[in-house]
């Protein structure tokens, strides 16, 4: 797969390519024996992910900051297929204490988790902490999803178990991911100020996504747990995503048009990843338009990888954060 297939949409060995849809890349695929968490599932790539999840009669929990937003997409989803499970639950990423109030919530539901689906994120933002005092894109886009991703962990062991069905966690990283600052992860500088670029930090985020994914998947493989996890570059599709940079993100896209799918087309490879059956037991793997792609060499490292998980546990523990209620 390369930059002629991305563009002509030209299906790669898998039989999918960039012009293939969410819809497409499940076509008979039943899932009615899979419950699916969507972080970031009320808009965009999320949205998309959830309404397909669904279609192929998955139990769907929304996980979203905004629940106004999220209950407006379960209804949209209900409206066209009235036999969907959707569910929606309070998740914020950037706050540890929502992210442990959401697992207790989830607990409370006693349902079984088959699918992770780590896609809620935030670009380009100016900078600023978060309310346990951590860059915002780093703790939004990989912090909080790593303390929820640990703290799911036993519940998706326990299904996996249990029903003999291989359990699938997917974190949505991007092509940014190579756009890191120099080091790759900052890890002196995390907070710093003065040298933030809001681009860099975005692309450290997304790095940190496939790391977090690829040590996870050696740590469960030397387990012998019947998890996967992946990571996955949607493509480029204008969502509510580009707020902080509308204006540099439409002259982009007058001059790369080509290269831009619409939001069906941004869902198609996390769902391909998340329910295709061939990809059966296949862990620790990146793909681009439905198909494997070798990411970037700090994404391959496994010390920092592995400095990451370090650090990040540092992290959590660290905060000042108090227990959710
Ligand atoms: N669109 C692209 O071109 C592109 C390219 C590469 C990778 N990606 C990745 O794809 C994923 C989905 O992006 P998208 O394009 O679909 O953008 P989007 O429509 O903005 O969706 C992102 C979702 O994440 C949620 N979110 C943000 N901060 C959150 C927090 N603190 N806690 C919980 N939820 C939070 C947003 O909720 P609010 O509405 O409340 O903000 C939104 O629902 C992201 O991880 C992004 O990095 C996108």
């Amino acid at each position: 797969m390369g930059i002629f297939s991305s563009v002509t949409g030209r299906p790669g060995p898998s039989g999918f390519g960039s012009a293939s849809t969410a819809e497409q890349v499940t076509e008979g695929v039943d899932a009615s024996n899979l419950t699916a968490i969507v972080t970031g599932g009320a808009s965009g790539i999320g949205f998309e992910t959830a309404r397909v999840l669904a279609l192929r009669r998955a139990h769907v929990i929304i996980a979203a900051r905004n629940l106004e937003a999220a209950n407006e997409a379960k209804q949209l989803i209900l409206k066209e297929n009235k036999t969907a499970r959707v569910d929606v639950l309070k998740l914020d990423l950037c706050s540890i204490k929502s992210v442990r109030a959401f697992v207790d919530s989830f607990s409370a539901l006693d349902l079984p988790l088959n699918l992770l689906i780590n896609n809620a994120g935030v670009m380009f933002c100016p900078h600023q902490l978060s309310e346990d005092g951590i860059e915002m894109q780093f703790a939004t886009n990989h912090l909080g999803h790593f303390l929820l991703t640990n703290h799911l962990l036993e519940k998706m062991k326990h299904t996996a178990r249990t029903t003999g069905v291989e359990g699938r966690i997917v974190n949505l990283s991007s092509i940014a991911h190579i756009h890191s600052y120099e080091d790759g992860i900052r890890f002196e500088e995390i907070n710093n100020r003065s040298s933030y670029s809001d681009k860099r930090a975005y692309g450290q985020s997304k790095l940190a996504n496939i790391l977090h994914a690829n040590e996870l998947s050696r740590r469960l493989q030397g387990e012998g747990v019947n998890i996967t996890v992946n990571s996955v570059h949607p493509g480029i599709i204008m969502t509510p995503l580009m707020r902080h940079s509308t204006l540099l993100m439409k002259t982009f896209k007058l001059f790369t048009f080509w290269m831009w799918k619409n939001v069906p087309q941004g869902a198609a490879t996390t769902l391909y990843v998340a329910l295709d059956p061939k990809l059966k037991g296949l862990t620790g793997k990146y793909y681009v338009d439905c198909n494997e792609m070798k990411p970037s060499s700090y994404a391959r490292d496994e010390k920092l990888a592995n400095k990451l998980w370090d650090f990040s546990n540092k992290l959590i523990d660290g905060a000042s954060v108090p227990k959710a209620e």
